[in-house]
C-alpha cells in the first residue's frame, strides 16, 4: 500500500519531492521495509480509496525533539477540500503526543500551494535555504513550527 500510493505521487507530481518515481520504482523490498520501521505514515482515505499520503520523520538521534513532515501529497481529484490541512493536523497532534518540540519541512521555491498550506497550519520560514539535492538549480527552504508555548 505505501508503495503503490508513493510510486503514484512521485509519477503525479515528479517536481515536488527530493526523490524520483525512477528510483523509488527500483527499490527492493527492503527499502519499503526500512521506511515503515523509521517513520509514521499517515494515509487519508475516501472510502476504500487512498487520497492522501504524509510522513512524520524522526532523525536519527536518540534525544531529537524535532520531527520532520515530509512526502506529502494529495490526489489531484481531491485538492483544495482540506485533506493536506487534515493530514498537517495529524501529524502534528501524532508530534505532540510523542512529545515532540518542533516539527520542520522543507518546500520548494514555486510550491505556492504547498507553500501556504504550510503557512496556513503555522509553519514559519527559518531562512535556511539550500539546493535541492537531485536538482541543484532549484532552492527549498526549511519551515518550522513550534509545539511549545511561548
Ligand atoms: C500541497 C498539497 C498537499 C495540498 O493539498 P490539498 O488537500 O489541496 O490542501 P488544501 O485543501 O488544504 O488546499 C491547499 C491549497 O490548494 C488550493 N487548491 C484549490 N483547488 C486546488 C486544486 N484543484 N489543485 C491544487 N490546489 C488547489 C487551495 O485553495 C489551497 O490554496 P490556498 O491555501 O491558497 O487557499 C497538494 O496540492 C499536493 O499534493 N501537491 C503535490 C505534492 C506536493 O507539492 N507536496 C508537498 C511537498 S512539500
Amino acid at each position: 500500500m505505501l508503495r503503490a500510493i508513493r510510486l503514484h505521487a512521485l509519477d503525479a507530481d515528479p517536481d515536488a519531492f527530493g526523490s524520483t518515481f525512477e528510483d523509488e520504482r527500483a527499490r527492493p523490498e527492503s527499502f519499503w521495509r526500512d521506511r515503515i520501521a523509521d517513520s509514521v505514515w499517515l494515509l487519508a482515505w475516501a472510502g476504500r480509496q487512498p487520497v492522501g499520503i504524509v510522513a512524520a520523520v524522526a532523525p536519527p538521534f536518540p534525544t531529537s525533539v524535532e520531527l520532520q513532515l515530509d512526502a506529502m501529497w494529495v490526489d489531484p481529484a481531491w485538492r483544495g477540500q482540506g485533506v493536506g490541512e487534515a493530514l498537517v493536523d495529524a501529524v502534528l497532534a501524532w508530534a505532540g503526543e510523542q512529545g515532540a518540540e518542533f516539527v520542520s519541512l522543507t518546500v520548494v521555491d514555486g510550491n505556492d500551494h504547498a507553500r501556504r498550506l504550510y503557512e496556513r497550519t503555522g509553519f514559519r520560514s527559518t531562512g535556511e535555504r539550500e539546493p535541492r539535492l537531485r536538482s541543484p538549480c532549484h532552492m527549498r527552504e526549511r519551515l518550522r513550527l513550534s509545539l511549545v508555548s511561548a
